[in-house]
């Protein structure tokens, strides 16, 4: 694994030309993407400021130009009409170098928009030059010739209250209130995971502290939650965060999660009083900081997309110079107390061709780069093997056990095995069996939609060459269809 110093790192971005070498280098990996957002180059995480506006899709996501790392991060633009076909704008945020806010990165955050314009919220990750480290809540705007305009000062410092562990401003509008609310993910001084929340009248300043958000119950509860949010759906409040530092049964060594709590959110005591557990959001292995769009008016339905990724750990991809992508964009409704993940019904458009799904006399067919597996499964033993080799060994598993009370996903079948330490093996109860599965492949990951939407299992997954059988096992009926290229992949920084 390649040690990078502080320098390369923190290497500021000065002539997109410096770039063409790695992008190239990229391009020829053979698990590049080919209907998921991922990296131009370098490192992706957390998508940013999702939001519908001008008849379009914006989202950002956070990027550092120069290779699998966690260095210097920008706001990288895309944009899609559909939530299917996606394309490059560039790079918009960049920090400012020297002494700015911002100056070692412009982490995470959302957006709004308000007339002709889309306001950015983001945190200004800035370091002394002995590395001490002070978080800003920024602004940016976008007006309409496309150009971000960053405001000159911050809308507000770190509380000094908690520790310098304060980021991810969340924009909140609520219908019924004439004020705007912000989260900030936040660590208190005994180091215990919070939100903040501050409120103002304007989108651009006033911005005040109203108080740290109560969660009875979570009080303690990891050592810092980020990218929280809350959204309204189906007449429920969901707080959507990723506690860090915490263990959960079932989730190997995994320190970091992505889940939710479904309750009811007062705004005047700033009460979220919870009507039921923290559940995870996903049960496979690469899911981290899904955001919401905003501006996207339907109460009952919300849509998510998430970093199909990890903080604190690294990807077979790292040695090619780039790591990390996003999920599918999904549908999010609330069915009995959970949150119900579906795939947006537009994703359809992106299936090509039906394939014949006829397996050899080992009960063994060819899978494609990319594709999109549907199968009703009846009751019974089932068991299904991705990625196999022509034999029909190794993997990635799915699996129930007779009475089909439990799912289980097992990728540690597949030659190439990486995070071992998050646990190769994940497993969700199921409500009434095995009825139906939704799989989507594509050159370096798998989502796996269990009974519209009552689990879903996100992995990145590294198949050689070798690996690209499947055999079902069980009573089953499954179509398979090829999948269109969503993304021009485009070299535009
Ligand atoms: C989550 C996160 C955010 C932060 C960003 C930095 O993955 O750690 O809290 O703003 O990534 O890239």
């Amino acid at each position: 694994m390649r040690e990078w110093t502080r320098e390369e790192k923190y290497r500021p971005l000065k002539d997109p030309q410096e770039l063409i070498e790695l992008y190239r280098q990229v391009s020829a990996s053979s698990y590049r993407q080919t209907y998921h957002i991922q990296a131009v180059t370098g490192l992706m995480n957390d998508p940013n400021g999702f939001v519908w506006h001008d008849n379009r899709w914006h989202l950002f996501y956070q990027w550092c130009p120069w290779g699998a790392v966690h260095g210097l991060k920008h706001w990288y633009h895309i944009i899609s009409k559909d939530l299917v076909t996606w394309e490059n704008l560039g790079v918009c945020l960049l920090p400012d170098e020297g002494n700015g806010y911002d100056n070692k990165g412009v982490y995470s955050g959302s957006a709004m928009p308000i007339d002709d314009k889309i306001y950015l919220y983001y945190t200004g990750n800035h370091r002394d030059p002995d590395w001490t480290r002070h978080a800003y809540t920024c602004l940016a705007r976008i007006g309409r010739d496309g150009w971000p305009e960053k405001y000159p000062l911050p809308l507000f410092g770190a509380n000094p209250a908690y520790t310098e562990h304060q980021r991810d401003p969340k924009i909140i509008c609520l219908p019924d209130r004439d004020r705007y609310y912000m989260l900030i993910g936040a660590q208190t001084k005994d180091r215990r995971g919070c939100v903040l929340v501050y409120s103002s009248g304007s989108l651009q300043h006033g911005w005040v502290f109203a108080g740290e958000l109560k969660v009875p119950g979570y009080e303690s509860f990891g050592d810092m939650w980020e990218c929280p949010s809350i959204e309204r759906l189906g007449g429920r409040d969901v707080l959507l965060f990723c506690p860090q530092h915490l263990t959960i049964e079932g989730r190997g060594g995994s320190q970091n999660h992505n889940g939710y709590i479904i309750g009811s959110m007062d705004w005047d005591t700033l009460t979220f009083t919870p009507d039921g557990a923290f559940h995870v959001l996903d049960f496979g292995f690469d899911s981290y900081a899904a955001a919401c769009a905003n501006n996207h008016q339907e109460p009952d339905k919300a849509i998510l997309i998430a970093w199909m990724g990890l903080p604190d750990v690294s990807y077979p991809t790292d040695e090619e110079g780039w790591a990390g992508c996003l999920t599918l964009p999904r549908e999010l409704t609330v069915r009995k107390r959970r949150l119900v993940q579906q795939p947006l019904p537009e994703l359809k458009k992106l299936r090509d061709e039906q394939t014949s799904v006829s397996p050899d006399q080992n009960g063994l067919f060819r899978i494609p780069k990319a594709a999109e597996i549907e199968i009703d499964c009846r009751p019974g033993l089932f068991r299904l093997s991705l990625f196999t080799d022509e034999c029909g060994n190794g993997g990635v598993t799915i699996s129930t056990d007779e009475n089909q009370t439990e799912i289980t996903v097992d990728r540690s079948g597949m030659r190439t095995r990486f995070n071992p330490l998050e646990g190769e093996t994940r497993s969700r109860p199921l409500e009434n069996g095995l009825l139906h599965l939704r799989i989507f492949i594509d050159s370096s990951s798998v989502e796996i939609f269990v009974n519209d939407g009552e689990a879903v299992f996100t992995s990145r997954v590294f198949p050689t060459e070798a690996e690209h059988f499947c055999r079902a096992e069980g009573d089953v009926f499954i179509r398979m269809w090829t999948m269109k290229r969503a993304l021009k992949d485009e070299f535009l920084i």
